[in-house]
């Protein structure tokens, strides 16, 4: 089966799709990761984050993809190791702002299609039902209120950022503004998607729910 999990920032769609994958034999697919790794690889180039053609022939020549090292799984920029690199708060507002260009979500919609090949996966983005895997076989969308959001962003970068809560908040405001409003592959549900609530869920219920529509 192909699995997708879409929803805004900080829903816990990451800590879910990691441990649903787990359980099921499945490989776990993070495809913000990719924008993410476009928007570190625009960065470090210098490029202006709405030059289309900038980015257009940036990514030409992109080797962008991942390697499993020791079990662990690696997002790699030709032969560097960008994993990290691509997790700072800086790196996250380009990640929102390429991802609005079309020719940068073109370029990674054949990545993610030969990544869904062989199936047995979990994906996990804004646009995996919609866009990416229509015809996934079961696509859920996970959501939360946000100020739940935003305390869970902030205790997981509690000590590694300069952010206060309310910083974290006005980010994630803005990125679902800009996700959920940008003209191509706006973040929203599929109509056929599970739609589950995690305000006042814990992570092993929305694990619980998820298994009980994939394995009924
Ligand atoms: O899930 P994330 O925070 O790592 O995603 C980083 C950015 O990439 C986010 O602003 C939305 C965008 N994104 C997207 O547009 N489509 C996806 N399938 C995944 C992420």
């Amino acid at each position: 089966m192909l699995i997708t999990i879409d929803g805004p920032a900080g829903a816990g769609k990451t800590t879910v799709s990691r441990i649903l994958a787990q359980r099921l034999g499945y490989r776990y697919v993070d495809t913000g990761a990719l924008y993410r790794g476009i928007a570190l690889a625009a960065l470090g180039a210098g490029i202006d984050l709405a030059d289309d053609d900038g980015l257009k022939s940036m990514v030409t020549d992109l080797d962008i993809g991942f390697t499993i090292q020791d079990g662990d799984t690696r997002l790699m920029l030709g032969n560097h190791d960008i994993t990290e690199k691509i997790r700072t708060p800086q790196v996250t507002m380009a990640a929102s702002t390429v991802s609005a260009r079309p020719v940068v979500r073109e370029f990674l919609l054949k990545i993610q299609h030969n990544l869904g090949h062989a199936k047995k996966a979990v994906f996990e983005g804004r646009d995996m039902g919609t866009v990416v895997f229509p015809g996934a076989d079961v696509k859920f969308y996970l959501d939360a209120s946000v100020s739940i959001r935003a305390k869970r962003r902030f205790d997981e970068f509690k000590g590694h950022s300069a952010q206060d809560v309310q910083d974290v908040e006005a980010d994630i405001r803005r990125r679902d503004a800009d996700d959920s409003t940008r003209a191509v592959a706006p973040l929203r549900a599929a109509g056929d998607a599970i739609v589950i609530d995690a305000t006042n869920l814990s992570v092993e219920q929305v694990v619980a729910a998820m298994l009980k529509n994939i394995l009924p």
